[in-house]
């Protein structure tokens, strides 16, 4: 979680969603990179205001369905969808819900994975970084990755994709391990290591108390796993 990426705001509507940051793009580069999406059917799970959903479906997707647990954000990534002339069908929810449209050929997915002090310290941490929502996952920051590494299989189709961006604070190997016992073959494919942003800045001091970093370290290192389905 950090500085705002300036790039692909300009055009979306980023007001009370998640702002895309270097997660965001670093999830779409590889995307592009994979040449994985044209001519297939695309997930995108927690999508915020859409930008990697919109992505998708520029690069050629022949479908892109995309669920977000916050309503305000569906309303925000539909509206996002249509100013930028792709159709992205944008429902509420989360994965069990994702699995009555399945199968999909690419998964791909930004979620939250911020470790989270269990006092809570959202009041702390500028609005500007988006809602808390969007990055709190618990003290080990699995809340949502746990679940979503164990579904991802049976939302693939035979020969699918997942493309899953986390910081390497939530547990990368954690992720692998649960992607593989589900029959994926899972790697690392994509790093960043990139400076605190305001959540992490503001978690600093838990992070360094509960032995998640060392002390002064200020640098986060972002993963994209790439898991695949035989
Ligand atoms: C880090 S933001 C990512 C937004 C966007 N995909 C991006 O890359 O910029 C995470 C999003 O996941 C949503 N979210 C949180 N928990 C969720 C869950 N269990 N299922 C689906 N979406 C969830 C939040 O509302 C938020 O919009």
């Amino acid at each position: 979680m950090t500085v705002a990426y300036p790039a692909p705001c300009d055009s979306l509507d980023i007001n009370g969603v998640y702002p895309p940051q270097h997660d965001s793009q670093l999830l779409i580069d590889t995307l592009e990179k994979s040449e994985l999406v044209a001519g297939r059917r695309v997930l995108d799970l927690c999508t915020g205001s859409g930008v990697v959903a919109i992505a998708a479906a520029e690069l050629g997707a022949a479908s892109v369905t995309a669920f977000d647990i916050c309503p305000h954000a569906v309303h925000c990534s539909r509206g996002n969808a249509v100013h930028a002339g792709v159709e992205v069908n944008v429902h509420v929810g989360s994965s069990p819900g994702a699995l009555d449209y399945a199968p999909f050929d690419v998964i791909v997915s930004n979620p939250p994975y911020v470790p989270t002090p269990p006092a809570g310290d959202t009041e702390v941490i500028p609005i500007t970084a988006g809602p808390p929502g969007a990055w709190n996952a618990g003290v080990d920051g699995r809340t949502v990755l746990d679940p979503l590494c164990e579904s991802a299989a049976g939302m693939l189709a035979a020969g699918g994709s997942l493309l899953l961006v986390q910081s390497a604070l939530s547990g990368v190997e954690q992720s692998l391990e649960s992607l593989r016992s589900t029959g994926l073959k899972a790697d690392v494919v994509a790093y960043q290591c990139i400076p605190f942003g305001p959540v992490l800045s503001a978690r600093a001091g838990w992070l360094e108390v509960t032995g998640r970093i060392q002390k002064g370290c200020r640098i986060e290192e972002l993963a994209v796993i790439r898991a695949d389905k035989p």
